[in-house]
């Protein structure tokens, strides 16, 4: 269970106040795949920056698994963004120069996983993702944007965590690109139990999921599925 409790972020430049997240409480149930829809700069990846604790809050409460991210010491932050978050972005933000295996095997070397049950969990995620058996040996440049996310799906599930958080995953593919990775994460998240929490600006593609959220001026609410 994600549960965030009056939290706020505020950016102050030296023209400008912008209250990002303007005290934002919302619950998530584990194994839920829920959306977050809003217009540009209305705070969605703010949100999300916090909940992965990638930012901190100016105040309020994120739980997740009965634990205060906002009050973790540095060291438990590192385990907890490591362990218990995946992250999928909209430009796949893979390394470079590893190849589509190395890259699903990175989070795992981190967290301390053996050569060989690395090698061995990262190819059955990338066979579930459905990236084919040549293609996991390729670098990203080398394979197509579609399948670039794919993998950037499995790094996210490499060490199994709770919550995957998910910043416009289909923004940079084609519609019917799009609609087949947001199903794949759709699948995943019944699978494996994984809550998922994805931004998009597509609302076809947000009215596919258990749950809805809506973000104007930092403000969230829940919508109701049409
Ligand atoms: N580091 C920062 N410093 C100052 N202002 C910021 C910073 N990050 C975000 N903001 C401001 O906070 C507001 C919310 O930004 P955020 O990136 O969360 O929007 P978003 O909903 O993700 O937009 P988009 O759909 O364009 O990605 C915007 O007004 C933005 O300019
Ligand atoms: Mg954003």
């Amino acid at each position: 269970m994600l549960e965030v409790k009056k939290l706020n972020r505020q950016f102050v430049t030296e023209d400008n106040k912008v209250h990002a997240v303007n005290n934002i409480t919302m619950s998530v149930p584990d194994g839920m795949f829920a959306a977050i829809v809003g217009k540009s700069g209305s705070g969605k990846s703010t949100l999300l920056s916090l909940i992965g604790a990638l930012d901190k809050p100016d105040s309020g409460d994120i739980m997740v698994d009965g634990e205060d991210v906002t009050k973790m010491s540095v060291g438990k932050l590192t385990k907890y963004r490591r362990q218990k978050i995946g992250f999928v972005f909209q430009g796949y933000n893979l390394i470079p120069n590893l190849t589509a295996i190395e890259n699903v095997m990175l989070p795992m070397e981190l967290n301390h996983v053996p050569k060989k049950e690395r090698v061995e969990r990262a190819t059955a995620l990338l066979e579930e993702v459905g990236l084919k058996a040549d293609r996991h040996v390729r670098v990203p440049g080398r394979l197509s944007g579609g399948e670039q996310q794919r993998v950037s799906i499995a790094r996210a599930l490499a060490n199994k965590p709770r919550l995957i958080l998910a910043d416009e995953p289909t923004g940079n593919l084609d519609s019917q690109t799009g609609k087949v990775i947001f199903e794949l994460l759709h699948s995943l998240s019944r699978k494996e139990n994984t809550t998922i929490i994805v931004v998009t600006h597509d609302l076809g593609i947000a009215g596919k999921t258990d749950k809805i959220f809506q973000i104007i001026d930092g403000k969230l609410s829940e919508k109701g599925v049409s």
